[in-house]
């Protein structure tokens, strides 16, 4: 298993330039199995959950090449309707070839996914978005085997107990395109990478409205043809990279982000007062040079603040000179990284689903070990600052979302490397 060695104090300068977002090639990746023509899919990024996808699409028969970002997907049926537990238990996302397997081929079988460390995370708000449109779904043997003779158009309402779902609402979307007749999703989740995947839909031919709203309309259609589509920049690393200019003294151009899909981060490092300039081509993040100041935080879903970014601006705000209050909204249980960033001098205290930050002047380099991948990213942007060298083990983690992680950050001046241990 490899390791992270990060020897704190550089500061960041220079240009990053982002790649394609995980979380929106992840459900572009699985809608090709709604065709039988070649997809090309560019900006792709080389990560290990965009490889499971691969796989996934591969066991169920598709042929697939990859060259550099571009993915291009055969023309082909798939010749098998199953996801298998190995694959699936290692990656919760692959729940997103449900749909397109029942839309298209009238059943499928995958299996059902388990909890995770940042919390229980269960699939209700799929089985019901896929319910609303007829199709029959049990759990047998720790599978969900599903099967439909005509999907119909319907209602589905997916608000959920933490608000919406992006990948519940990705799967009922998937599913609708090709079902008879029009299904209105209300509380639809409103992420950038659901209007990403609605994107690309439509340049197959599916006649979807409302996408990046809590009410999508979507009118199925009898065929989905091929098609060449270009995944958009990835929010989630740009947001971290900003985090990073920030807690470094640092100043970085992050080339092809979008700014306004990072409204809510703009908004509080602005409060921290960072200088933050929007451009056409990317962002560029600047510390104004006093320390950063404190802030609260509660994560919601889009245009909210991302839980996804809530570990990595927990860092930030270890080095305050005041008191910050977080509240995580969608996972009550996504801390793991709290104990980790004490442990490297940092003053949290959890209760409940809220964390009371209270700034401190330094942290030290320790040996910390990444359990999740943004609990990963938080420990790294810690390392970056702290004083004397860190470790971060089983960072195995990163690689499911980050791509090229320390070459972007040694070309920008940090100091981390990696090892094998
Ligand atoms: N939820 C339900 N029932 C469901 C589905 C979700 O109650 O059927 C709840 C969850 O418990 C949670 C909330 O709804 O409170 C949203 O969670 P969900 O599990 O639906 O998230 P997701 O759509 O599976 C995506 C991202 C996550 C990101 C969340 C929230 C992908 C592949 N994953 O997951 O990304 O945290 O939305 O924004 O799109 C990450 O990239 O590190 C990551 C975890």
């Amino acid at each position: 298993m490899d390791k992270l060695i990060v020897e704190g104090g550089n500061r960041l300068s220079g240009t990053i330039r982002i790649s394609g977002a995980k979380n929106a090639c992840l459900p572009i990746l699985a809608a090709t199995v709604l065709t039988e023509d070649e997809c090309v899919i560019s900006n792709v990024p080389e990560l290990k959950d965009v490889s499971t996808m691969i796989n996934i699409l591969s066991s169920l028969g598709k042929k697939i090449e990859r060259a550099g970002d571009t993915v291009k997907v055969m023309a082909g049926r798939v010749s098998n309707v199953v996801a298998e537990y190995d694959l699936v238990s290692t990656m919760r996302a692959s729940i997103v070839v449900l749909g397109p397997l029942i839309a298209k081929y009238g059943r499928a079988k995958v299996s059902f996914p388990g909890g995770c460390i940042i919390g229980p995370r269960p699939i209700d708000l799929h089985l019901k978005g896929l319910r609303s449109l007829g199709a029959d779904l049990k759990v047998e043997e720790g599978y969900i085997v599903a099967s439909a003779k005509k999907l119909k158009g319907g209602r589905a309402y997916l608000g959920g107990h933490f608000g919406s779902s992006v990948l519940a609402t990705s799967n009922t979307m998937l599913t609708a395109v090709l079902a008879v007749g029009e299904t209105v999703i209300e509380d639809a989740a409103c992420e950038p990478e659901v209007s990403d995947l609605a994107g690309f839909l439509t340049a197959m031919g599916a006649d979807i409205e409302g996408a990046g709203t809590p009410t999508i309309r979507i009118r199925g259609v009898k065929n989905l043809a091929g098609a060449s589509y270009r995944v958009i920049p990835d929010r989630i690393e740009t947001g971290t990279y900003m985090i990073a200019a920030v807690m470094t003294d640092g100043c970085l151009f992050l080339e092809n982000a979008r700014p306004e899909h990072n409204l809510a981060l703009i908004d509080k490092l602005t409060e921290c007062g960072t200088l933050v300039s929007e451009r056409a081509d990317g962002v560029e993040v600047c510390r104004s040079g006093a320390p950063p100041r404190s802030t609260h935080i509660t994560t919601l879903t889009y245009p909210g603040f991302p839980t996804d970014l809530q570990a990595q601006m927990m860092s930030l705000l270890t080095l305050t000179d005041g008191i910050s209050v977080i509240t995580e909204k969608i996972y009550p249980e996504r801390f793991i990284h709290v104990s980790e960033l004490n442990r490297m001098g940092a003053n949290i205290l959890l209760e409940g689903p809220t964390a009371i930050v209270k700034g401190v002047k330094d942290l030290s380099g320790a040996q910390v070990m990444a359990s999740d991948l943004r609990a990963s990213a938080a420990l790294v942007l810690a390392g970056l600052v702290a004083e004397g060298r860190t470790e971060i083990s089983r960072i195995y983690h990163l690689d499911r979302g980050y791509e090229h992680l320390e070459e972007k950050l040694t070309a920008v001046g940090a100091n981390i490397e990696r090892e094998s241990e």
